[in-house]
């Protein structure tokens, strides 16, 4: 099988690593990519928000099988001009990606189909917002309405940064929020895969959003993770396929918008139960770091079943018996404005650090063989080891490696996990 990943961050090199390991698998190409997946992908350039020059690039590289990375090129409709050009593509369609691509649209959804999620007001003048939040009182959760890359959400107590933020997002054509109860509890990530008809989960994740350390700061794209998940209840992954996950797959088959790919659901585990909080309509970064360390079932023949709709008959995953944890490097004046063109060093010595690997985010090639920042997050260390506890010292053992003038990450990615100290809001989960 010959696979073509559109994408350019650590997932997609994460993505681009488990394909080329997978024995029915080739070649890789991806599209553009980054200096770090030269190593496993042929890389060859592309606009991954023209759905008419990936389903060309597709066909001109004989692709079996494309694997889109972002959302923006599926809302944008590449998954049906790849479909279109007869080519098996792991995506949803772009009617399909609006589950990511409108939040409001995600609610209308999970009310259609009876997932448990946040009580929310979508709301298009700034006295309407003004009645929402003090309908639900604070903490004030205030979300922008499109595709915000992570970034478009506010969780404060201050009343008036929360008009602030929802002003700004009223303020775009078209704009429009939602103002949202706020959700208790630890998150998690649960990548389900679909045909469009049977649900396969993954092993469920854990994501750094806050920048900083105790989980200070703004909201990021995602700063680390960890799987497994040590303190979850051995019945969540069961629970969210069955209230959450399938439920939505059927809403929207029965609308004739069949959903498939991966169903990322981001849920809340507070005292009354799972929460939503958000869909995606694609893998999370940094989730798929650590997830796919853990996955032993080939990748490629796993996404292709979902591609083919032949999920029904696929073998029961196999999982590695090992923790993973991933830090992100990120540049100095991430999220807000990231410096870019530095060189990055101690790339072999992090790399050779046993149990860890390095997946290229924000990186540019650069003269001599040097490999230059070109974006916020940078880097995503892998660590891999029998509990959290090592990989997480194998992780950061390798970031110690690196050196990129100020670069800043976080320094308690599964800490508490490692040393169970992670709080439930003591309801079921
Ligand atoms: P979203 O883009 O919807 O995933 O939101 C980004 C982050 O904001 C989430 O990962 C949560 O940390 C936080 N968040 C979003 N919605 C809520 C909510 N209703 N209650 C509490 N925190 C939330
Ligand atoms: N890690 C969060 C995301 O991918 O949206």
């Amino acid at each position: 099988m010959k696979v073509l990943v559109i994408g350019t961050g650590a997932r997609e090199h994460a993505l681009v690593r488990s394909l080329a390991a997978d024995p029915a698998v080739e070649a890789v190409v991806a599209a553009p990519g980054n200096p770090g997946m030269a190593a496993a992908a042929e890389l060859r350039p592309v606009d991954p928000l023209d759905p008419q020059a990936v389903a060309a690039l597709a066909a001109e590289v004989a692709a079996d099988l494309v694997v889109v990375g972002p959302e923006a090129p599926l809302v944008a409709g590449v998954a049906d001009a790849v479909r279109a050009a007869g080519i098996a593509c792991f995506g949803p369609s772009g009617e399909a990606a609006q589950l990511e691509g409108s939040k409001a649209f995600a609610k209308e959804v999970m009310a259609a189909a009876g997932v448990p999620t946040a009580m929310a007001h979508v709301c298009e003048t700034l006295d309407e917002v003004a009645d929402a939040l003090d309908a639900f009182g604070g903490p004030y959760v205030v979300k922008d309405d499109g595709l915000a890359a992570g970034k478009g959400v506010v969780v404060t107590d201050d009343r008036a940064a929360a008009l602030e933020h929802a002003a700004g997002c009223l303020a775009r054509q078209g704009g429009r929020v939602v103002v949202e109860e706020f959700l208790d509890g630890p998150e998690v990530s649960l990548f389900c895969i679909t045909d469009g008809v049977t649900v396969v989960p993954l092993a469920p994740a854990q994501d750094f959003k806050r920048v900083g350390d105790d989980d200070a700061g703004p909201n990021t794209g995602g700063m680390g993770a960890y799987s497994p998940l040590p303190w979850a209840s051995p019945d969540l992954t069961r629970t969210v396929v069955d209230r959450v996950a399938q439920p939505t797959v059927d809403e929207m088959a029965r609308r004739g918008t069949p959903f498939a790919g991966v169903l990322y659901c981001g849920l809340a585990i507070t005292s009354r139960g799972v929460r939503v909080i958000e869909f995606n309509a694609r893998f999370g970064d940094p989730e798929t770091q650590v997830v796919l360390a853990r996955l032993a079932t080939p990748l490629a023949g796993l996404l292709h079943a979902a591609a083919t709709g032949a999920l029904a008959t696929f073998p029961t995953l196999r999982w590695r018996d090992a923790a993973a944890v991933t830090v992100v490097v990120a540049s100095q004046g991430y999220p807000a404005s990231p410096r870019t063109g530095d060189p990055i060093g101690g790339l072999d010595a992090a790399a050779a650090v046993p149990g860890a690997w390095v997946l290229h985010a924000g990186t540019a090639a650069g003269p001599d063989g040097a490999v230059l920042s070109a974006g916020g997050r940078v880097l995503s260390v892998v660590g891999t080891g029998p509990d959290l506890a090592a990989a997480r010292g194998v992780a950061y053992e390798a970031v110690s490696h690196l050196t990129l003038a100020g670069a800043h990450h976080r320094s308690d990615i599964a800490a508490r996990a490692a040393a169970g100290d992670v709080a439930l809001a003591g309801g079921p989960a």
